[in-house]
Order: C-alpha cells, then structure tokens, then sequence
C-alpha cells in the first residue's frame, strides 16, 4: 500500500479546487452541523479526500485536546494532499488511514462518537455492509451523518436540459478536437445504481439506525461548480471512460462555457441529499 506521507508528485485531478468553492462549503457545513460535531470527541471523517471536510470539522471543535479525527480514503494522492494540507494542524490529533471504506473495522481500530461521511456513500456498491460496519465503529448513541447528489431525484427536472446539452457538446468536442470517444467497455461507474431517500433509510434501519433528520437541499451549482468538477479524476472517468484526463477535461470545461452562455444561466440547481442517523442501541 503507498505511504500517503511519502514524497509525491501533486496530483492535477484533484478535488482540492472543487471542495473549497463557496457554495460546496456551505452544503457540506450543514451537515456537519446537523451531526453536533462540536459535542463529540472520537470522529471519522469517512472519504475524506483532500481534506475539505476535515478542516470543517477543525473549525467546529471546542475540546480540541482529547479529539481524534480518523481521516479514511483509498486515493493515496487524496490523502497526500489532505496530509500535505492538515498534517501540522494543532486543534486535534488526526490520524490519517489509508483504507478502503468497506474495510472500517479493520482500519480503525476503536468506536468513535460520530462518523462523518460527505459526498462518497453513492461509490459503494455493498451499501448494507458498509452501514453494518459503520455502526460497529460507532459507540452505541454514535452519530452517522452522510450527504449525496448522486441518489434518485437528485437532478430536479429543470436542470435536464443543461446536462443533456452539456453531455452531447462534450462529446462532440472530445470527436472534433481530439478525435476520441469514451470507451464504455472501461466504465467503472455502470453497476452503480442510485438509491432514493427511501430506500436509503430503509437500509439504515435494517443496519440498526434510527434516522434522526432526513432533508433535501437544493444548492445552486455555478459555472465554476462545474468548471472544477469537470477536473476532478473521478468525473471525467464516470462521464468519459477511457479517455485520457487532460483531453478529457478540456472538452468538458470548453463546452461548459458554450451551454452556460447559449442557455443564459448563472447555475444550475441540484439537490443534496443529507441524513443524520443514531445507532439504535
Ligand atoms: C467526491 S470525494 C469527497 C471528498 C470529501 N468527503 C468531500 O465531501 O469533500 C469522494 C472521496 O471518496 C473516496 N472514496 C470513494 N470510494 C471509496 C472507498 N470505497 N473507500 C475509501 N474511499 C473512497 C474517493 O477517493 C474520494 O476521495
């Protein structure tokens, strides 16, 4: 397994740029609110990547001297940078692990009071496994607190079009600029199916939870929202498999620019999915 402490090349493809827009932070900051962070001691900040979530809860901390933040990500790079960014941070001991999410109960190796877990839950295929062995991690009373927009019924209907004419132009560039196309055959993303509210509430009860709050939020994404995101490794291979990242890139952000311009808009509104859950005993 690499050492994210080792010496390293930074990563191009990073979520680093997205994680720090505005409107991001504030999605993300209601959800670490709505987990009561500042009350726990013992935290896991579950993909946690380059760190963004990380420092939200940083800044929430009052008995910043016993606290322990367990940092999980599979991306080596991700938690280079997120080491990189926070190692010498004083407010709290973070500890960094490098494992994959399904694999908690070995990883970390005590229960904690709350585990925080933005914007990765939809990677997982095996949902009912990863929630069993969360709520092993967690204390009894622990908080789990995990927000998506990749769930059925993210995409309010409005914002159809934007994707649609956003999807076709990249494709068109990637063909008349660089004489690509995705390759489906290499997607990673396919199996992954979305799940609705429901359905993810049910899988928290059977996993022994107790949904606390269950809320939609609508942000409204801007032009620089998809411009970064457009950057980010695991976009760009979720939308064009196969295709070299650069190249891939630049035909996402060139077409970006054309539609935001065609269409008039300043953003494009997605919602956020975001649920407090108490294990039940
Ligand atoms: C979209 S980023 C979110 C980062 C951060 N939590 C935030 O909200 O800003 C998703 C992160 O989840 C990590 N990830 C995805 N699947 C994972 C898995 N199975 N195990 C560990 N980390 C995973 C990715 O490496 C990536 O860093």
């Amino acid at each position: 397994m690499p050492n994210p402490e080792s010496s390293h090349p930074s990563d191009d493809y990073s979520f680093t740029e997205f994680s720090s827009l505005p409107f991001y932070r504030r999605v993300n900051s209601r959800l670490v609110d709505m987990s009561g962070v500042f009350n726990h001691h013992k935290i896991i900040d579950l993909g946690c990547g380059t760190g963004g979530i990380t420092k939200l809860i940083l800044e929430r901390l009052t008995g910043t001297k016993e606290t322990v933040i367990y940092a999980v990500d599979h991306s080596a790079s991700a938690l280079r940078a997120a080491v990189d960014e926070l190692g010498g941070r004083k407010e709290a001991a973070i500890r960094f692990v490098h494992a994959e999410v399904q694999d908690l109960t070995a990883s970390v190796n005590e229960q904690v009071d709350a585990v925080i877990y933005c914007n990765s839950i939809h990677y997982v295929n095996d949902k009912q496994k990863l929630l069993q062995q969360i709520r092993d991690r967690l204390k009894p009373g622990g908080i789990l607190a995990f927000n998506t927009s990749f769930f059925e019924g993210s995409h309010p209907p409005e914002s159809l079009d934007f994707y649609r004419r956003w999807m076709m132009r990249s494709l068109r560039t990637l063909r008349s600029d660089h004489g690509l196309f995705p390759d489906k055959n290499a997607s990673k993303t396919d199996a992954r199916r979305q799940l609705t509210p429901e359905e993810y509430e049910e899988l928290l009860k059977e996993a022994g939870f107790e949904v606390v709050i269950k809320e939609s939020v609508v942000a409204p994404v801007p032009e620089d929202g998809f411009h970064h995101i457009s950057g980010f490794r695991d976009w760009i291979e979720g939308i064009m498999p196969g295709v070299p990242l650069g190249k891939g890139r630049d035909a996402l952000q060139k077409s970006l620019k054309q539609v935001f311009k065609e269409m008039e808009i300043e953003s494009v509104p997605r919602i956020w999915l975001g649920i407090m859950a108490r294990r039940a005993d």
